[in-house]
């Protein structure tokens, strides 16, 4: 894979809520990029050899006591360099400028106004609206630099020392909010660094095939697909490379949609013609939920029967060294966050827990890939839309959806409740687009209605649909009235036992998006 990642950038993370955003820009632009933890050492920054640095924001102000400080081999790197923000302030203070606490802070948009030419701001408009969010600013530039652009309350809202091919910026060009911030960081990308715009999904696939080849050669790699899009891209991906040296497992717990269960088989199965274990476990799941209506009970729950039946799937197959799984970029990055540096990465167990006895040798080809990545990998594979566009949707399935006990009576309302809205979403064309999330839930509440000249006494449905671009946090999406009518009323006509629907208007924070 290497040639691939040679030659790209490195972000070195300093901290800022930003960064992944940062990566996701100049992988838009063609070129690989990797996020690296300020104190990773060099030899691993360097290790895909990078045509440039970009040095991310980051929460603290240069003079804090323990501030994350500038990793030294920079100041003599001979590759251009790019501060964001807290970057260009730590290239500041380590340069020989001078950093201070601005007087007035500035948070939001704010327009900069170019003062000189330099290849970092080429061909841009002379006035930029772009987004600020910073305390301190520089008040004394180093030797060498000057000032490219300035706002209202920064002089030096853009820095450059055109010679050492050292930059700086005051503002987030990664943001929505910076619209000219990609053509910024396209200049620093082509026209400073000389990257190539090499990396696309043909061209990851094609050095994937190899990679897999190579690491499996002819042993034999099981995968748990679950239907989502990342187990089944890794699947498309792995039975492309190595055909039926993979087997893949589908436990049908009975928790997944209308229609999902049969939808893995005929297009995993037959379509693309995997070899597929489908084990059905649903009576051992519902037994397993009976009683059960604490939503962390459930989710135990689910989660311990789900490894005991993969693991004895598992045991049943011999001869079986590796271990798939649709691990990607977002969780790579989470799993480093979390150790002292990013120097120890450790692997993100979807599977999570296999028993000590099942020692399966990971391969995770999606793991330098981000979920759009993984998108254009699936349909470059062949997999439809329907499954490359697939919401997200939890491990434990619909049972975080049917609020209180979960029973396959209520499960079948559920599904057939879930299965009107989801299709008036898609009819209406804001299921791709529209929305990030949409699903119903049942709530353990039952009102009274009337039907016909009848009173009823039956269970209330909630539907919920969010916007969002990371899950993080999240808004209620302004669906039109019209449409909301139209699925209340189809859901109270077709669905028995369900006589009120009601819409969740709460965003994320406070609300979560799922209700267990
Ligand atoms: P919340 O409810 O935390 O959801 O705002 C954020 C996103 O994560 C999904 N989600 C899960 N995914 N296992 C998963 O694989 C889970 O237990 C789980 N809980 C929530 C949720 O659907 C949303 O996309």
């Amino acid at each position: 894979m290497d040639d691939l990642k040679c030659g790209g950038i490195a972000v070195i993370d300093f901290g800022s809520q930003y960064t992944q955003l940062i990566v996701r820009r100049l992988r838009d632009l063609g070129v690989y990029s990797e996020v690296y933890a300020y104190d990773g050492g060099v030899e691993r920054i360097n290790r895909h050899q990078p045509a440039g640095y970009i040095l991310s924001g980051g929460p603290n102000s240069v003079y804090d006591p323990g501030a994350p400080g500038l990793p030294s081999f920079l100041l003599d790197a001979d590759r251009p360099v790019l501060g964001i923000c807290y970057g260009m302030q730590l290239l500041t203070d380590a340069l020989g400028g001078q950093v201070a606490a601005a007087i007035e802070r500035e948070y939001g948009p704010a327009t900069i106004t170019r003062t000189v030419r330099s290849p970092l701001l080429d061909g841009l408009q002379p006035e930029l609206k772009v987004w600020m969010s910073h305390g301190d600013r520089i008040e004394a530039l180093p030797p060498g630099f000057t000032s490219l652009a300035q706002s209202a309350n920064s002089p030096h809202a853009a820095i450059g020392d055109l010679k050492r091919q050292a930059y700086g910026l005051q503002f987030h060009p990664e943001v929505q909010h910076s619209p000219q911030g990609s053509a910024i960081l396209r200049n620093f990308v082509f026209e400073i660094c000389r990257c190539r715009a090499n990396w696309n999904a043909d061209a990851f696939i094609d050095e994937a095939l190899g990679g897999i080849r190579a690491q499996v050669k002819d042993e034999r790699v099981l995968l748990a697909l679950s239907g989502g899009v990342d187990s089944a891209v890794a699947g498309a991906l792995i039975h492309r490379a190595i055909g039926d040296q993979l087997t893949c497992v589908f436990v049908d717990h009975g928790l997944l949609r209308k229609g999902e269960a049969e939808q893995v088989l005929r297009v995993f199965r037959r379509e693309q013609g995997m070899n597929l274990i489908a084990v059905n476990a649903v009576e051992a799941f519902m037994s397993e939920l009976k009683g059960l209506t604490e939503p962390e009970a459930k989710r135990k729950a689910i989660g311990r029967l789900f490894v005991d039946t993969f693991s004895r799937e598992a045991r049943r197959m011999h001869g079986i060294r590796f271990l798939a799984q649709g691990t990607i970029y977002p969780d790579v990055i989470e799993s480093a966050a979390d150790s002292a540096s990013a120097q120890t990465i450790k692997s993100h167990h979807n599977v999570g827990g296999l028993p000590d006895d099942l020692h399966f040798e990971l391969i995770e080809p999606l793991r330098d890939c981000f979920k759009d990545e993984v998108r254009q990998i699936g349909l470059a594979l062949g997999l439809s839309e329907a499954i490359v566009w697939r919401q997200p949707f939890p491990g434990p399935g619909l049972a975080i959806r049917c609020l209180g006990e979960v029973t396959w009576e209520r499960l079948e309302k559920l599904r057939e409740a879930d299965a009107i809205y989801i299709d008036s979403l898609r009819q209406a064309g804001l299921l791709r687009d529209g929305t990030a999330q949409s699903f119903a839930v049942l709530l353990p509440v039952k009102s009274v209605g009337v039907m016909g000249d009848n009173r009823s006494y039956e269970e209330v449905l909630a539907l919920r649909s969010v916007t969002t671009d990371d899950f993080m946090t999240a808004d209620w999406a302004r669906l039109p009235y019209e449409l909301l009518a139209k699925v209340s009323a189809r859901i109270v006509n077709e669905v028995a036992g369900i006589n009120r629907v009601t819409y969740d208007i709460t965003s994320k924070p406070p609300g979560t998006i799922e209700w267990e």
